[in-house]
């Protein structure tokens, strides 16, 4: 190794040493001399450029910041590059806004990969002794719950299993869809993501339970409503809490409360579809009938699972499979609504890979190329998760021309990069066929909806068979249009990036 790269890789050791006792490290030694020592040496967060703690605060708490996070991601890159520091209240983070760097970062997560250690989520679960799921599990408890539940939603064959409870579930969505409509002069229905919320939770259950909880009937029941304010209530609290240092929760309790009220609903509701649920395979077991369906409950419960780990575990698949869904399908449709062209070469392919009349499946979607490809899309653009995160628990690594100590909070900025034009040209535009070529350009971590690796969205499969089955079941029967013609809706982040306004759409029946 020549003499000036190792020199170089002294003096940023050194300067990392000295800034992790607290010395800035541009004083503590000479900066490298030659040409290669600049370019070769590591730097050190200190060196990292970002906006100072109070600039930070201002933007996040003064210029609406939280419901701006993935904007600021695009501010931060164009001010700062691809890689930069920010203090998110007590929490110091790095944002990594290119994807090459993000694969970088992907790479060394090692072999128990952790999304964020900071959780507010842990917080709670701590705090009412609750187990965690597999959204918040670490470690060896993370990896069995991980074993068990892959085994069971991601394998293709399980997954279709699904189609048959799933596709009932969309047939009851275009039923409400239709009412709806019927109901206004133009036919229009206002808020389709509210629609499409209680289809998320109606879906996840019939997969979760092989039940019916009733979110698509005319009347929707009050714990339904309840339950899917509370995910939103501890969504928008979420970051909040985050923010908030521990402690200022004493002197402005009320965020942490409606948190963990809102926590404590989803929890109640769980247990009570579990367990009534558990009940009724008791009782047919007793009598020595056969348990028939399909539930993922019920394979959790033969799994040697505690009781505690399937509440947790189911609670955080419920969870995580409503507003996933929910934003999906709203900005695939109101893509589409705006793109008539595009709507009509997808309903072209639906009709030609489903026979007359019949109910699309799972194995008739496989011959949906652009339809697959209209969800892609609409994932680019509105990516549902639009900064996920890593921590390295256990050692420092490179990231480009920086080490990121270990136990740093790093942002991925999907955000940002699924709307970079050096890897998708005209970024904003809703381009669904980008996605049924070939792009040399493209770089495979530029857009990842679903994470990546290890530790990526476990339920990919299933939603994705979800929203293709019910976009496919929609096409078929309505014409989308925008209403108003003209009016844009833009994407906010509330932890997830979710529609700023209500989408309002028309369908017209075909
Ligand atoms: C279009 C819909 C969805 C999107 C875009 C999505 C996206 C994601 C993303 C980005 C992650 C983090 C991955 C990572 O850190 O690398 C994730 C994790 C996860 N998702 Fe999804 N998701 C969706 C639907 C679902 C559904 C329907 C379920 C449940 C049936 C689900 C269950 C989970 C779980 C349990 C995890 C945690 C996995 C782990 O930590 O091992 N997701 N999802």
């Amino acid at each position: 190794m020549p003499q000036a790269v190792k020199l170089a890789g002294r003096a940023s050791l050194l300067a990392r040493c000295l800034s992790e006792l607290g010395q800035a490290p541009a004083q503590a030694i000479e900066a490298p001399k030659t040409l290669a020592q600049a370019i070769e040496a590591p730097k050190t967060l200190a060196q990292m450029p970002g906006p100072g703690a109070l600039s930070f605060f201002y933007d996040l708490f003064c210029r609406r910041g939280l419901s701006r996070l993935h904007e600021l991601q695009m501010e931060g890159k164009a001010k700062y590059g691809p890689v930069w520091k920010a203090s998110f209240g007590p929490i110091l983070t790095v944002h990594v806004a290119d994807p090459g760097l993000i694969e970088q970062v992907l790479r060394q997560e090692g072999k128990h990969p952790v999304r964020s250690d900071l959780s507010s989520w842990k917080d709670y679960r701590e705090s009412r002794g609750h187990a965690y799921g597999l959204l918040t599990a670490e470690g060896e408890e993370w990896q069995k719950t991980r074993s068990i539940l892959a085994k069971h939603m991601l394998k293709p064959k399980e997954v279709e299993s699904y189609a048959g409870a799933l596709n009932s579930v969309v047939g009851d969505l275009v039923r409400r869809l239709e009412l709806r409509r019927q109901r206004h002069e133009r036919h229009v229905v206002t808020d389709v993501a509210g629609e499409f919320y209680k289809f998320g939770l109606e879906g996840i259950s019939s997969v979760l339970f092989d039940s019916r909880i009733g979110c698509l009937e005319a009347e929707v029941p009050e714990e339904t409503e309840t339950f899917i304010r509370s995910i939103n209530t501890m969504f928008v609290m979420t970051l909040l809490t985050m923010a908030m240092p521990k402690a200022l929760h004493r002197l402005f309790p009320k965020p942490w409360k409606t948190f963990c009220e809102a926590w404590d609903y989803m929890f109640a509701f769980a247990k009570k579809h579990i367990d009534r649920r558990l009940a009724e395979v008791a009782v047919q077991v007793a009598r020595g009938q056969p348990v028939e369906g399909k539930f993922l409950t019920y394979y959790l419960a033969k799994e040697q699972l505690s009781m505690k780990e399937i509440y947790g575990n189911v609670t955080e698949l419920l969870l995580a499979g409503i507003d996933t869904i929910s934003s999906t399908l709203s900005w695939s449709l109101y893509e589409l609504a705006r793109h008539p062209e595009v709507q009509a070469a997808v309903h072209a392919e639906i009709s030609a890979a489903v026979q007359d009349g019949a109910i699309p499946s799972a194995s008739d979607v496989a011959r949906m190329p652009l339809l697959k490809a209209v969800v892609k899309e609409a994932l680019r653009l509105y990516p549902v998760i639009p900064g996920n995160a890593r921590v390295i628990p256990d050692r420092d690594i490179q990231v480009g021309e920086y080490i990121i100590p270990k136990k740093t909070l790093i942002t991925l900025c999907h955000y940002a990069t699924s709307r970079d034009e050096r890897f998708f040209p005209e970024p904003n535009a809703f381009r669904p066929e980008r996605w049924l070529q070939r792009d040399a350009a493209r770089h495979p971590y530029a857009s990842l909806p679903f994470g990546f690796g290890k530790r990526s969205c476990v339920g990919r499969r299933i939603a994705e068979l979800e929203v293709h089955l019910a976009l496919a079941q929609i096409l078929t029967h309505f014409d989308v249009r925008p209403e108003p013609a003209d009016c844009p809706v833009k994407p906010m982040t509330r932890t997830l990036l979710v529609p700023e306004k209500d989408i309002n759409l028309q369908f017209l029946s075909r």
